[in-house]
């Protein structure tokens, strides 16, 4: 078992590290030390912020080895600079970044070879290395929309998403109303916000079968759905508004077709394709105007891992076993999502599609901890974020990684955000009979 993490854990710090390089590699140094958006850092702040985590925690926690360059503590903590004034301090510049980021890992491949993987929560099947291998898949999607903000010719490339053989589908599902599992206490490599595992009671309801797609949020947008006010939240309201937003982030009109610009090519709207670049007010607005609703957290997570044969949560919806590529789009092999229905094998037993990869989606819930929860290993992953400024998004996109993705993972921004990976399926609640239980404890 332990032989087995430790391999896990160097394939995903491996792979990670491929990640990073290809994100790095592919644009000169100016476009490294740019600022494509006030939103985003410079890529070259990533990267060394990247190397500076890992070194304060698996080098010098973990490894109780001397701090290789405490001086930089401060110019890579997220907390002491905001994005927008990243790029005036004097970071490292992209050569010194790499060689800092390199020396580290190299350090780090002989501390993982020699660490028991027992003897404390930080060290228990290897948590700290799946924590930071984590972390640098989860900057490598934030790198991956700094490149979707950029300017320019494009400079990545991957394949399409297969085709899959979709079939008719139902649009969408009954769950089944009573308790479930949500959250883990058994997962190793679980983050503190997804712990512990506890029962919830969920009524039952019904969700969409496949993401909302472009061609459906389309039909929002021709109804005059951005000119409605009774769809919108109020904030919501306000923020298109005041700038002016009519359709998706990187969408476009031209006479009667939609564009949008993906990674600095201008394409056709693909109809088909789950919507993608909408705000938690655009999704919201969008479910009112259909006659919906966003699901809640529980309702996503009760979706994608109840096996309403066994009464068991399942680590993903098509089982315990970790993804393939038969199973979901993930892990940055194609730069969009795959049309809606795709990856049948990766369908949860009731037949809820792409719940894992593809688009991120926004549930209605707020992020809050479970109870019992305890900050692990450091208050500013979760536990600062926690309350009614921030939305729970389920599910992963086709930017992250597997190992930064699980039926428990739990992922949040503010509700205005839309430069994100981010989409939406919509709920409704079952009409329940008059009588009936739906407790079940
Ligand atoms: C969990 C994606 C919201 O990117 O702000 C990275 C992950 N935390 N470094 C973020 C994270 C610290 C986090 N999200
Ligand atoms: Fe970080």
């Amino acid at each position: 078992m332990t032989d087995q993490l430790r391999s896990l854990a160097l394939d995903a710090l491996t792979r990670a590290r491929d990640r990073t390089a290809a994100l790095t590699s592919c644009v000169d140094d100016r476009d490294l030390t740019a600022q494509h958006s006030p939103l985003m850092s410079p890529l070259v702040w990533d990267l060394a912020h990247i190397g500076n985590q890992e070194e304060q925690w698996l080098l010098r926690q973990v490894g109780k080895g001397e701090a290789l360059r405490p001086e930089i503590d401060s110019l890579y903590d997220a907390f002491e600079h905001p994005r927008a004034a990243r790029p005036s301090l004097p970071l490292l510049a992209p050569a010194e970044a790499r060689i800092y980021a390199s020396d580290v890992r190299g350090r780090v491949l002989d501390i993982l070879e020699r660490t028991a993987f027992e003897g404390g929560p930080l060290v228990d099947a290897g948590f700290a290395f799946g924590m930071i291998a984590q972390h640098e898949q989860q900057h490598d999607e934030t790198m991956l929309i700094t490149h979707q903000l950029r300017k320019g010719p494009p400079a990545l490339s991957a394949p399409e998403p297969p085709a899959h053989d979709i079939g008719p589908l139902p649009r969408e599902v009954l769950v089944p109303g009573g308790a479930f599992t949500m959250g883990t206490s058994t997962e190793p490599w679980a983050l503190d916000n997804e712990r512990p595992a506890h029962r919830r009671i969920v009524p039952a309801f019904h969700i969409d079968t496949t993401p909302v797609t472009c061609g459906e949020y389309q039909a929002f947008i021709e109804d005059g759905g951005y000119h409605e006010r009774r769809w919108w939240a109020a904030e919501g309201w306000d923020q298109i508004r005041q700038h002016d937003i009519g359709a998706p982030l990187f969408w476009r009109r031209d006479g009667g077709t939609w564009l949008r610009r993906r990674f600095g090519v201008t394409e056709e709207v693909p109809p088909d394709e789950p919507v993608l670049h909408v705000s938690w007010y655009e999704a919201d607005a969008y479910a009112r105007w259909a006659g919906r609703r966003l699901p809640t957290e529980a309702e996503w997570e009760k979706a994608a891992r109840h096996d309403p044969h066994t009464g068991r949560a399942r680590r993903y919806p098509w089982g315990d076993a970790d993804p393939t590529e038969a199973h979901a789009n993930l892990g940055q092999r194609h730069l969009r999502p795959a049309p809606a229905g795709s990856y049948p094998q990766g369908a949860s037993p009731l037949g809820v599609r792409q719940l894992i990869g593809d688009v991120w989606e926004w549930t209605s819930s707020d992020f809050l901890p479970y109870p019992g929860f305890a900050a692990f290993p450091y208050r500013e992953y979760s536990e600062v974020f926690f309350g009614s400024e921030h939305k729970v998004l389920r599910g992963g996109s086709f930017a992250v990684d597997p190992v930064a993705c699980r039926g428990t993972f739990r992922n949040w921004d503010l509700p205005v955000r839309r430069q994100i990976f981010s989409g939406f399926r919509t709920a409704r609640d079952a009409q329940q009979p008059a009588g009936t239980d739906v407790g079940g404890l």
